[in-house]
């Protein structure tokens, strides 16, 4: 297959990008070459790297066009946030292209209802993001099931991997927490910790649309989340790390209010939109559909991660 990959060198396009080359596809990223992927890998000397700035060309009204030029059989995009830049693509490669795996997320879903949650539960989406990305959805699906158009959606939980900083068990990105843990200091949490966070491995995510992609006709017209086998409780999640660390979980509880006065505003707003959601998916349709199985649960990710983090000292411990 020749696959186009849109935004081919990030979190996933580093784990699928190889993955599609070994597998013998002909590859074309798309970028605007402004980064390298976090591991390097001997296939990428055999992908196309073709430099478009998305966002430019769309508001040319060229992008659609230029992915068609390219003449590929599968499509990937992993970086649509808006109805109209998803419409423009799909307009453009209708009746042209074999599949079309578009990347949503997880906060396509609201608060959770019954829990894990299934693919099929109404979408009640809150946040900008959330509500354009089951905008997308839900036109892709239509556009699947009502046009013939061969649209896949992989929603992710929160990606991660060694090169980047991974949610941590206060619900934000502040590595200033791995750092507490290892050490064996007080940590204080929102509300009772218990509400949740779904992480997963980058390379898992990438398992997802690789698995999609080898099971299409399953997978055409259908959403599946990619996610680690369980989510995790921020208390347990705290408790768990300092485990691994080798200390005690030294755990405080706040109430919401005099919890956010504890923290930077910027980590108060990122907790919120963590915890808010507080998601929990159910990866059941992706292993029956799909046969994705995760390799990491969300424990191992994150540890591998902090390894990482620890090894280029972006964490004192
Ligand atoms: N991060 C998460 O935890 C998370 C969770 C759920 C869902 N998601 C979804 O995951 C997707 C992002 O995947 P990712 O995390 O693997 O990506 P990423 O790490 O953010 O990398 C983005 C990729 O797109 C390229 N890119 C960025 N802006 C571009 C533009 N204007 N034109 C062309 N290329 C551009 C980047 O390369 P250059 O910079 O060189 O152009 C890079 O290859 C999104 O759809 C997001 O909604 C992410």
């Amino acid at each position: 297959m020749r696959v186009v990959v849109i935004g081919g060198t990030g979190h996933v396009g580093t784990y699928l990008v190889p993955r599609l080359v070994e597998a013998g596809h002909e590859v074309i990223c798309i970028s605007r070459n402004q980064r390298e992927p976090y591991q390097p890998h001997g296939a990428w000397g055999q992908v196309e790297v073709v430099e478009i700035d998305r966002k430019e060309a769309e508001e040319q009204g060229a992008f659609g066009q230029q992915i068609a030029d390219l003449e590929p059989d599968v499509v990937i995009d992993m970086i649509c946030f808006t109805l109209d830049s998803a419409r423009q693509l799909v307009n453009a490669l209708h009746g042209k292209i074999q599949h079309f795996l578009h990347c949503g997320t997880i906060w396509v879903h609201g608060p959770s209802v019954v829990v894990p949650t299934t693919e099929e539960q109404p979408r009640r989406p809150f946040g900008d993001y959330g509500i354009q990305k089951a905008a997308i959805e839900a036109y892709l699906l239509r556009e699947a099931r009502l046009n013939g158009f061969p649209a896949t959606i992989l929603h992710p939980g929160h990606i991660v991997g060694p090169g980047w900083v991974p949610v941590n068990p206060a619900g934000h990105l502040n590595t200033e927490v791995w750092g507490k843990l290892a050490r064996g200091e007080a940590l204080a949490l929102p509300n009772l910790g218990m509400e949740t966070l779904h992480h997963v491995h980058a390379d898992d995510v990438a398992q997802s649309f690789f698995q999609a992609m080898a099971n299409r006709s399953a997978a055409i017209g259908e959403s599946f989340h990619a996610v680690s086998p369980a989510a995790v409780t921020l208390r347990g999640f705290a408790e768990a790390m300092a485990d691994w660390f080798g200390e005690p979980a030294r755990l405080q509880f706040l109430p919401w209010e005099t919890w956010c006065d504890s923290v930077t505003k910027e980590d108060a707003q990122t907790t919120w939109d963590h915890i808010a959601h507080s998601p929990n998916c159910s990866t059941h349709k992706a292993q029956r559909l799909i046969d994705y199985h995760p390799r990491y649960s969300s424990l191992q990710a994150v540890q591998e991660a902090v390894n990482w983090l620890i090894a280029n000292g972006a964490v004192q411990i």
